[in-house]
């Protein structure tokens, strides 16, 4: 057993807390490799922003759950020391499991040295929903350090790697439910569904690419103050798409959601947003382009470094001009 406060971490309670009244959401960035998580610590320092460290059941698998552990650890030490050396004030860095699933692979990360924990038991019904996300709120708080839990309600449509809803249907969270579910679970943060889905195809072409301001709203007034999460809120750059396109990629149809309406969001109770694909199409923007216009070129720093620099400026851009959480350190 490994206490997450050894490695430099923090759970989220404190950042949310200032989040939740100061009208901005942190970061939950999703990585699984070095360059990833080297951009997105570079790019939350120099904006002066908390940030919440994503690990998906999938980069487990891609990666290994003990390394990307210890990566995130180097991701504090080189926060550390970027901050020493250009004068400026260290951050808080949150590791998350992103999409746990079932109680196991929370427990696992916990017991590892996570602190925080997603229990995603949207594919369930309801009362099973409340008995597993109860189970991992109960454990998590009873850790010598408190890790704290976000628990999902409703379902996202869209397909990932090991996030998957059945025929691709979302069902926007129920308002009714979502005080009784908070109260019996314990958890300390909620991810809702309101039009936000994973992947870079999230709406229709032709079709007005809007959130449901209207069932956020409802959610706000039935738990007050309450930390709101969204997931699969990528927006899907279109210069990226285009990019990716013009250099021998084939995404058709690419939409995300557009920044203005997950700004909007950030100014309410929302106070965490999830992005894992615009990094992905940030990162093969760049390598797609270096690889067709220099030919000759076999160093994968080569195609990886300018990948790293994009990421940087994109995370930049959402945490000033998106997420609000400039300077919120
Ligand atoms: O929420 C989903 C994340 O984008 C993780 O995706 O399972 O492909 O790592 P992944
Ligand atoms: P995107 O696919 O929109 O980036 O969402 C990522 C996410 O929700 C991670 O949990
Ligand atoms: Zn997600």
């Amino acid at each position: 057993m490994v206490s997450y406060k050894e490695f430099g971490l923090s759970n989220t309670v404190d950042v949310f807390r200032k989040a939740v009244t100061g009208g901005y959401a942190i970061p939950g960035y999703n990585f699984n490799n070095m360059e990833q998580i080297q951009a997105i610590i570079t790019a939350c320092l120099e904006t002066q922003s908390p940030v919440i460290l994503q690990v998906s059941r999938g980069a487990r698998k891609y990666a290994n759950g003990t390394m990307l552990m210890y990566m995130a650890k180097g991701g504090v030490e080189m926060m550390r020391e970027m901050a020493a050396e250009r004068g400026l004030k260290q951050i808080p860095i949150t590791l998350h499991l992103d999409h746990g699933d079932d109680f196991e692979i929370c427990k696992e990360c916990i017991d590892a040295g996570f602190s925080s924990v997603m229990i995603d038991g949207s594919h369930l019904s309801y009362e099973e929903n409340v008995a597993l996300s109860g189970k991992v709120a109960k454990y998590a708080h009873s850790q010598k350090d408190y890790v704290s839990v976000e628990g999902e309600l409703g379902t996202l449509a869209g397909v990932e790697d090991d996030v998957k809803v059945e025929g691709g249907k979302a069902v926007y969270t129920d308002p009714d439910q979502v005080e009784d579910f908070v109260k019996r679970t314990g958890v300390d943060s909620l991810a809702i569904a309101i039009g936000t889905s994973h992947g870079a195809y999230k709406f229709k072409p032709g079709t007005d690419p809007k959130l449901a301001h209207g069932v956020l709203h409802e959610i706000e007034k039935r738990i007050l103050g309450f930390p709101i999460v969204l997931h699969g809120s990528s927006s899907v750059p279109q210069e990226y798409v285009d990019t990716i396109n013009s250099y021998g990629g084939g995404l058709k149809h690419a939409i995300g959601v557009p920044e203005d309406e997950l700004r909007k969001a950030a100014k309410s109770a929302v106070c965490k947003i999830n992005v894992d694909s615009d990094g992905r199409l940030a990162m093969t923007a760049a390598m797609r382009k270096v690889m067709v216009e220099k030919p000759s070129e076999f160093d994968p720093r080569k195609f990886l470094g300018p990948a790293r620099d994009e990421l940087v400026k994109l995370y930049k851009h959402k945490n000033i001009s998106v997420l609000g959480c400039e300077n919120t350190a």
